[in-house]
């Protein structure tokens, strides 16, 4: 099936063009980040204009770059949620209206389900995975045991990772939002140089914290005040970089102890950072097990890796119904409730 797939959950506008769920012939991502960093983090009602604003030319461009036509588009695959209600709402709704005139069918999904299976779009990962998603919202295990089988195993009680790595930023002073920035830092800076907490990392639980990793690097800055560039800030990012990575990869050991994984997928836009990419190679090495993780271009939002999930739904016939509402907060063990 040749799908086109729409992502309008935060702040990027995001359009792609796949065949089969494999076949990745276009994938264009307008990012807000630059509107939003002046208020240091996202407005929503700002975030669903540019939407409105965007979501033709992106769709425009990423049919113009696959060098097909809206015709040959034979089914849609979307965001339904969780994230931003104003910002879902216009991907939701240009979806519909697509599939509508077209007499197409179209299937709303789980913003983290594209996660999950981004990996597919350059190598498929056989059933069943452990997963790991850290993202701006999200900082889950997930067992995921085929399309649509995913149980969560733990997850963030208070803060995300990606969260965590923004408002630790934006306490140093390097801007919003700051994940890209502490991992370029941590590279010039030691990781043992300040001490830091591991919040529940041998609590026996799945589960994470990063809210408390976040006011220590703030009573850190308090008492020595960073300035950029230069030393402390390096030193303190590569030492909150070590701390997240830390933890990460305890939890995920552990999982990988209990469910007996043999493979594991890392996804999300935290899965970017060059620490815990490294840190999670050498887990898979120490462990003899496969790792996943896509290049960078498929761990930050993009609308193509909707069309993994989405080509398997519509291809079983399970389109979503016209009336399919837009959902802020939605669990994934509850993702076939009411969405197609
Ligand atoms: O998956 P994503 O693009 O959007 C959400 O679904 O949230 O993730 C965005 C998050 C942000 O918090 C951003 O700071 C973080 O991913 N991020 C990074 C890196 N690149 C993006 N965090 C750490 N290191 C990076 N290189
Ligand atoms: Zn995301």
């Amino acid at each position: 099936m040749l799908l086109l797939a729409i992502e309008t959950s935060c702040d990027e506008t995001a359009a792609a063009v796949v065949r089969d769920g494999r076949e990745l012939l276009s994938s264009v991502v307008s990012s807000q980040i630059a509107i939003h960093a002046e208020y240091g983090g996202v407005v929503p009602e700002i975030a669903s204009r540019k939407h409105l604003e965007m979501i033709t030319p992106v769709i425009n461009q990423a049919l113009r770059e696959a060098g097909v036509g809206l015709s040959a588009i034979e089914g849609i695959t979307v965001t339904r949620g969780p994230g931003l209600a104003g910002a879902l709402l216009v991907g939701l709704s240009a979806a519909k209206a697509i599939a509508c005139a077209r007499g197409i069918p179209f299937v709303g999904l789980h913003h983290i389900e594209g996660h999950l299976l981004a990996t597919f779009l350059e190598k498929p990962v056989e059933f069943p995975f452990l997963a790991l998603v850290v993202s701006g919202g999200h900082t889950h295990l997930y067992l995921v045991a085929g399309v649509g089988r995913y149980r969560t195993l733990g997850r963030t009680i208070d803060d995300a990772a990606g969260e965590a790595f923004d408002k630790s930023a934006k306490i140093m002073g390097l801007g919003y939002p700051g994940g890209a920035r502490i991992d370029a830092l941590a590279r010039e800076g030691d990781p043992a140089a300040v001490r830091l907490p591991r919040p529940m990392m041998n609590d026996g639980s799945l589960n994470f914290s990063f809210s408390g990793l976040k006011t220590a690097v703030l009573q850190h800055v308090a008492k020595h005040p960073v300035t950029i560039p230069g030393q402390p800030a390096n030193d303190l990012s590569a030492s909150f970089q070590a701390a997240v990575c830390d933890v990460l990869a305890a939890k995920t050991r552990e999982a990988l102890r209990r469910t007996g994984a043999e493979r594991l997928v890392v996804a999300g836009g935290v899965a970017c950072n060059s620490g815990l990419r490294a840190r999670m190679g050498r887990l898979a090495r120490d462990l003899g097990i496969e790792l996943h993780i896509p290049s960078p271009a498929l761990c930050g939002d993009n609308a193509a890796m909707l069309a993994v999930p989405g080509d398997y739904y519509l291809e079983h016939g399970l389109a979503s119904p016209n009336s399919l509402d837009a959902v802020a907060t939605w669990e994934m063990d509850r993702i076939g409730e009411g969405s197609r």
